[in-house]
């Protein structure tokens, strides 16, 4: 089995992980401090001690809390910098992180302040850290497709910061069929679409998102299984899922790393990549998602070069930049 320098050493790109999601409980109490807010925690290791959750509403309500830390540029600049120092530690050559503007437009922060230090951050990471990175613009699914234009329209005028739209959030009752309209009008500008499906969700949400949204990537999707169908048209189109194994465990999406489908899928020739969702809820960044499944799945060295590749096959990155890392 591949020991933990081999993964490390394995170039590897991260395809699904929500910025707000890195917020390591130290940066939200130095933000908190920083921007005058009071946090609904005594410290570091009480917040900590919060992070058992049920489902991912339970997560979701945390993960909207902590969020409320990030005020301003240099916020948001911090959060993308921290966390590229951790891709720099696994191993991480290229990043496509998610950023969910609406958390922050509710609270009065201008997408144009929170992509000033997303984009620094990101411009630093490549200069001083060799990791390029693409931008990804999420919706939060949990509110109405209206809201989403317009957050698309106030993203327009920056759209040289972000190259691909998403939707996130409560996945149970928020099909893709609710956002028809604004990814054909992403889709129309000019953007990539990727959507969260088949987490909580059904088999039918990934379907929709395929067919309604056109994604080139589907978020999780671990749930495809219940259709062999669809597992078949994955399969055939080589459609990329962006599993997240420590995610996944930790939302009760399956009750035991050893219960999980990634490398069954894998083995099926499915698309799959490892990807750590929200790092600093989940008990760990990418390396430490390889390092899960292979302890509890006993990936095999050419199963871990086969995830290492499929991220990098899977990203946005052009044939040319791909090919420095295959
Ligand atoms: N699912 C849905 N919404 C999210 C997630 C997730 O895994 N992480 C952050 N927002
Ligand atoms: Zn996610």
């Amino acid at each position: 089995f591949p020991d933990t320098d081999f993964l490390r050493a394995l170039p590897k790109a991260e395809l699904h992980m929500h910025l707000e999601g890195s917020l390591e409980p130290e940066l939200m109490f130095a933000l908190a401090e920083r921007n005058g807010i009071t946090l609904p925690y005594a410290d570091v290791e009480a917040l900590r001690a919060a992070y058992e959750f049920g489902n991912l509403q339970d997560f979701l309500d945390l993960y909207y809390q902590g969020a409320d830390a990030l005020r301003t540029e240099q916020d948001f600049y911090d959060l993308t910098w921290a966390y590229l120092q951790r891709c720099a530690a696994d191993g991480v050559v290229h990043v496509e992180p998610f950023f969910d503007p609406q958390t922050h437009t509710v609270r009065g922060i201008p997408i144009a302040v929170q992509l000033a230090g997303i984009s620094r951050a990101l411009a630093d990471g490549q200069a001083e850290l060799g990791i390029s990175s693409r931008l990804i613009l999420s919706f939060l699914r949990h509110l109405s497709e209206d809201d989403a234009i317009a957050t698309l329209q106030e993203a327009l005028p920056l759209r040289e910061h972000f190259v691909a739209v998403g939707l996130d959030s409560s996945e149970q009752g928020n099909p893709p069929d609710k956002f028809e309209r604004v990814f054909a009008m992403a889709r129309e500008a000019g953007f990539a679409c990727v959507a969260h499906a088949g987490e909580e969700g059904p088999a039918d949400y990934i379907v929709q998102a395929l067919d309604l949204l056109k994604v080139m990537r589907i978020d999780h999707g671990v749930r495809c299984v219940e259709s062999p169908e669809l597992v078949q048209r994955l399969i055939s189109e080589q459609m990329p899922l962006t599993v997240c194994p420590l995610s996944n465990t930790r939302l009760k999406v399956f009750a035991d790393m050893r219960e999980h489908n990634i490398l069954q899928l894998l083995e099926q020739g499915v698309k799959v990549t490892i990807n750590s969702d929200d790092p600093a809820y989940f008990g760990g960044y990418l390396l430490a998602n390889f390092v899960a499944v292979r302890d509890a799945l006993k990936m095999t060295r050419e199963q871990a070069v086969a995830l290492a590749r499929n991220s990098i096959t899977a990203s946005l990155l052009t044939d040319g930049e791909q090919q420095q890392w295959l």
